[in-house]
C-alpha cells in the first residue's frame, strides 16, 4: 500500500470524525489543514484530502490545488462531507463538479454527515436560518422541500464508519 496521510478541514467535527476512521482503518497520520505544511507532505505517496460541504463548496479545497502545484507526481483523494443523502446523485455530481479539478481524474468520496448547530459558527447559523426562512416560505412546499426543512431543524448525525469503506478498499487496491 501506498505511504498515505489524510488532511481534513472540519469546522463542526463531522469531517474530524470521518478522517480519524480513515487514519484508523489505513494506519495513516491525520492532520488538520490548519496544521500542516506542505513540506510535511514530501514524506507522502497518496495525500487524502476532506472538507465539509458548504453551498456546495468544499471547505479548505484551495489545499488540492497548492498540493497539485507543488507535487505534480503525488497521488491524490479528495472526500467530502455533507448533510445532502447520498441517494441525491445529482447534488452530489455538483459538489464533485464544483471541487475535483476538471480532468484531474483525483478520485472523489462523499460521506453523509448532518448538522451539529451547536459546533456552528455566527455566520454559518446566519446562512442556515436564512436558507430555512426562504424555503419556509415557499407556497406549496413538496416533499422534497419539507424533508429539508425538517432535516434542517435540528442538530443531528447520520455519519457511519461503514461509508468509509469504498475509499478503504480503493487506497488497499493501489
Ligand atoms: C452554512 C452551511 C451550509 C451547508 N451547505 C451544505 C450543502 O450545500 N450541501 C450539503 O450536503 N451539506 C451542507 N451543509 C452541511 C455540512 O456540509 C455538514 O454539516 C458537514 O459535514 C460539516 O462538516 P464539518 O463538521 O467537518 O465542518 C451545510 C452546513 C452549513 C452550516
Amino acid at each position: 500500500m501506498e505511504k498515505c496521510v489524510v488532511i481534513y478541514k472540519s469546522k463542526t467535527g463531522f469531517t474530524e470524525k470521518y478522517a480519524h476512521w480513515i487514519g484508523e482503518e489505513l494506519g495513516c497520520e491525520i492532520y488538520p489543514v490548519e496544521n500542516c505544511n506542505l513540506v510535511h507532505l514530501y514524506d507522502y505517496d497518496l495525500i487524502i484530502f476532506g472538507g465539509g460541504v458548504r453551498a456546495g463548496k468544499i471547505d479548505g479545497i484551495k489545499f488540492v490545488n497548492k498540493t497539485r502545484s507543488r507535487f505534480p507526481d503525488k497521488k491524490l483523494i479528495i472526500f467530502a462531507t455533507g448533510a445532502t443523502p447520498p441517494e441525491e446523485t445529482v447534488a452530489i455530481d455538483r459538489v464533485r463538479n464544483m471541487n475535483v479539478p476538471a480532468n484531474s481524474g483525483i478520485p472523489f468520496f462523499y460521506f453523509l454527515s448532518g448538522f451539529n448547530y451547536e459546533k456552528m459558527k455566527g455566520f454559518d447559523k446566519l446562512v442556515m436560518s436564512m436558507v430555512k426562512g426562504v424555503v419556509r416560505r415557499i407556497k406549496d412546499k413538496d416533499g422534497t422541500q419539507d424533508a429539508m426543512l425538517a432535516a434542517m431543524k435540528n442538530s443531528y448525525d447520520h455519519s457511519s464508519r461503514e461509508y468509509i469503506d469504498p475509499l478503504v478498499d480503493y487506497v488497499k487496491s493501489l
